[in-house]
This record gives C-alpha cells, sequence and structure tokens, in this order.
C-alpha cells in the first residue's frame, strides 16, 4: 500500500516523552513530544521538532532549560491530559495529576515515576517557518535503578517505555520488546575495535 508522504511517522515507532519546563513566572508545565532523537553518539545532543504555538518553546526560549522524562506505559492516561490546550498560566503538574522530582542542575523539575530523566539545557536552536529544532545538550542523565539490568543496560520489559504510532485516525500507544540478541558496537567495524570505547569507561 502506498501512503501520503506525511504519514512517515506513522512507520516509525516513536518514543513518547514528557518535557517539563518552568515559565518565568514559576509556572510548570508538561507536554508530551514525540518528534525527539538523540544526535549521534557518542554526543550528549538531543534534539526536539517543537511547532512554533507550544509553551514548552516559549519556556525554553525564556529559561534555556528543560527535562525530557522517559514513561513507562503506566503513564498512557498522562498523554492527552498534557496535551490538550491549557492556558500558560495554569500549573499542568497539579492539571494532570502528576508529582514533581525536583532536578539537580536545572530548576524546571522532572516527573516523578518515569524511569529516566534528562536535565537539558539549550544549546542551539533551528527555525523554520513552522517549526523548531531544539537542540537541548544533556546535562545530566539518571535512570531509575529499578529498570537496570545487571549490566547497566535499560531492561526494557521492566521498564516498558512508552512508544506511539500514528495512524490516520490518531496514536496507537505500544511498548519495545526484547529479543534477546546482542551485538557490540565493535562489531561493526573492520577490526573490531570501536573507537569510541574509551569513552564508555567510568
Ligand atoms: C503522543 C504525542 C506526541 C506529541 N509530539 C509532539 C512533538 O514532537 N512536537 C510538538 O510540537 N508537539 C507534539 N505534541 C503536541 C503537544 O504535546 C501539545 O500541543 C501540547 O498541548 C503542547 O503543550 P504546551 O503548549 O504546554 O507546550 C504531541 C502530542 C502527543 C499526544
Amino acid at each position: 500500500m502506498i501512503f501520503k508522504p506525511f504519514m512517515r511517522e506513522g512507520f516509525i515507532p516513536l518514543p513518547v516523552a514528557f518535557i517539563s519546563t518552568i515559565s518565568n513566572q514559576g509556572i510548570r508545565n508538561i507536554a508530551p513530544y514525540s518528534c525527539i532523537m538523540p544526535v549521534l553518539r557518542p554526543l550528549d545532543l538531543m534534539c526536539v521538532a517543537s511547532a512554533k504555538k507550544r509553551d514548552t518553546l516559549v519556556n525554553i526560549r525564556e529559561n534555556r532549560e528543560f527535562v525530557i522524562n522517559l514513561p513507562g506505559t503506566d503513564f498512557t492516561d498522562k498523554v492527552i491530559p498534557t496535551a490538550k490546550f491549557s492556558k500558560p498560566e495554569v500549573d499542568e503538574f497539579k492539571e494532570a495529576g502528576l508529582e514533581e522530582k525536583p532536578s539537580e542542575v536545572i530548576k524546571a523539575p522532572g516527573i516523578a515515576g518515569c524511569y529516566a530523566w534528562m536535565e537539558c539545557e539549550l544549546y542551539k536552536e533551528y527555525e523554520e517557518e513552522q517549526y523548531v529544532l531544539i537542540m537541548g545538550k544533556v546535562l545530566r542523565l539518571e535512570v531509575a535503578d529499578e529498570f537496570l539490568s545487571p549490566d547497566g543496560s535499560l531492561d526494557v520489559r521492566k521498564a516498558k517505555p512508552l512508544m506511539m504510532t500514528g495512524s490516520k485516525k490518531g496514536m496507537h500507544f505500544n511498548t519495545v520488546s526484547d529479543i534477546d540478541q546482542f551485538e557490540p558496537f565493535s562489531a561493526m567495524f573492520p577490526d573490531n575495535k570501536d573507537a569510541l570505547a574509551s569513552k564508555y569507561n567510568h
């Protein structure tokens, strides 16, 4: 079947992250964002595509910081309440019944109960007529211990990362399942050496 080109996101399961920000007046805001991606290994940059009319964008421009919260599937019922239009003066933590997890290096709080939090500072913006690409530098990345495997990787069976695929009528929420297959990065290189391996040493 051939689809219209703009249906492209329906066939790439996307993460559903909650971006939490704070306004100049100290009002807390939350919005779900799926158009997010890390920019290349081993950089510490995240790219978020935002429409122009977003309190999230206003707050990021005002305070140059935001948290990318990664929820499990148990947060599915918080997606629509945080995606619905609310006036900028509404505290969206209260409105959605979400508790805050104080951040360590920025003012904007994270959301309690998520499995991971990226405290970001605005690094750069790329602006077009219809959208803005927000580049965030991850200053601090925390993952709740209970969702980690003994080797430090994410246990997706426990974390159940909230994901979404779009269709003509809306959003289908889903998650990831492990197929128990692992390959080291080094397997991609002719000499079996990962040039970035030392970056991962503590
Ligand atoms: C699952 C989901 C993913 C979304 N992803 C994005 C996105 O990547 N970029 C965007 O600009 N809006 C996205 N939205 C829409 C915003 O979340 C929505 O417009 C929200 O009200 C914006 O809130 P704000 O004005 O408080 O920032 C998404 C909505 C949903 C439900």
